[in-house]
């Protein structure tokens, strides 16, 4: 094979490319969602949320069902719908009472959903550096962050691995801290033996359309806490209005949203989540097909999962020696292109290089009046983060569970020709 590749004319200079067929969208979508929609359509009534404390307060049956039926799949107290990761991040955040004068770690290398939930309580996101195998936050520089300050660690599972749970654990037990997983890549991941999403004192979940399983927009908080999981429902409806009757004075001062599930949504939900192991399973075959024929190749770095984690391959990472290959990332990944196969260069730019952090537009967070710190957002603050996004990693969402073993050896296939053939794009 490796003989058969040398000789190939790349694609980006005339030569035949490796695929010329579209790859497959993944499409979870079957009769039981459609059935399901259509019962709730059948029924006329499309949310039973009311802002009013009493029966209707938590939602429908849909909502509920597809609650209980959350909890008991991940092993957790208290299922919690809403209608994004994004608000339940939100939701997070004002159920652990941070505010302004505050800090919350959180990573530079994910959504930027995931940074920006602590401005909107008015604390201020500081950003630590990720691990340079896992892309999650580097427990170490958490801890190299760590001032009075810090109330709470925002950490995220990114490309569906897990973040070093246990030693985020023991920094935010050490200085009495929060613990939010952004859990939106790894549905169906796991830690230690343990689900992913149920590590921290709140995890949210993401049931976006580009997650593994989906209802157009939505998502789920998990928390094995009664107090946080009555504070997330609260601020998921109206918390203001219904505070008084709910009776608990630690509540009185949040402020509710509607960040409610519809009956639709839940319906969809719940059939998907019928479906997560049969669309992991697939992800995880074909990331062994990558991991072992890029794995070979001097230079390249794939995905790998950690002893005791299971990795769910959102999308699949690998690292590339722009110094060993003599070739940027960019012409590298120009000619794989070529080849009939997009792959994505870096992932986001490091969040805290965004105009809001560089240009401090915010009207809270470092620049509130009770603020003390002196947080930084300059280039160069995470030294991994930087390297990762501008030079050496790309990824690809080509692992899911509607393509077939063979759609995956092209992709493999392109990458090693080009590897193979690079001298020719010097
Ligand atoms: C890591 C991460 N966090 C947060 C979000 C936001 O999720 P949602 O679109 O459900 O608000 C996403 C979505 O892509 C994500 O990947």
């Amino acid at each position: 094979m490796a003989a058969i590749l040398e000789k190939s004319k790349l694609a980006l200079l005339g030569g035949q490319p490796v695929r010329t067929k579209p790859f497959a969208h993944c499409n979870t979508i079957g009769a039981e969602e459609k059935r399901a929609v259509a019962e709730v359509m059948e029924t006329g009534v499309l949310s039973e949320f009311v802002g009013v404390w009493g029966d209707h307060f938590n939602g429908g049956p849909r909502v509920r069902g597809l609650e209980r039926e959350w909890a008991d799949y991940f092993g957790v107290k208290h299922a919690v719908t809403i209608n994004s990761n994004t608000s339940g991040l939100f939701a997070a955040i004002g159920a652990l009472g941070i505010g302004p004068g505050d800090e919350v770690i959180v990573s530079p290398y994910t959504m930027s959903a995931s940074a920006i939930a602590p401005l909107v309580y008015g604390a201020t996101p500081v950003f630590a550096d990720i691990d340079p195998v896992t892309y999650c936050l580097s427990p170490a520089s958490v801890r190299a962050r760590i001032t009075p300050r810090i109330k709470a660690i925002l950490a995220v599972d990114i490309f569906g691995h897990p973040a070093e749970w246990d030693e985020l654990r023991a920094i935010a037990k050490e200085h009495k801290l929060g613990l939010i997983e952004d859990a939106a890549q790894i549905p169906g991941g796991k830690y230690k033996g343990r689900w992913a999403g149920a590590l921290g004192d709140i995890g949210i979940f993401s049931l976006n359309y580009h997650k593994t399983i989906h209802c157009g927009e939505g998502g789920v908080a998990v928390t094995n806490d009664d107090h946080l999981a009555e504070r997330l429902r609260l601020i998921r409806n109206h918390a203001e209005t219904v505070v008084a009757a709910q009776g608990d004075a630690r509540n009185f001062g949040l402020i509710g949203f509607n960040y409610r599930m519809t009956e639709l949504h839940a319906a969809i939900a719940s059939e998907q989540l019928k479906k997560l192991e049969a669309l992991t399973a697939p992800r995880i075959e074909y990331a062994g097909i990558l991991q072992e024929r890029w794995g070979k190749i001097p230079g390249l770095q794939p995905a790998t999962c950690q002893r005791d984690c299971r990795h769910v391959y959102y999308v699949f990472a690998t690292q590339y020696d722009e110094a060993l290959h003599g070739v940027p990332r960019t012409k590298f990944l120009e000619a794989v292109k070529a080849e009939g196969v997009a792959l994505a260069g870096g992932y986001v730019e490091p969040l805290y290089l965004q105009p809001i952090y560089q240009q401090r537009v915010m009207n809270c967070g470092p620049t509130c009046r009770g603020y003390s710190g002196e947080v930084s957002y300059a280039r160069g603050l995470c030294p991994t983060t930087e390297l990762m996004h501008f030079s050496r990693l790309f990824y690809t969402p080509l692992i899911h569970a509607h393509l077939s073993r063979a759609d995956v050896e092209d992709v493999a296939l392109a990458v090693e020709k080009v590897i193979a053939n690079i001298s020719q794009l010097k």
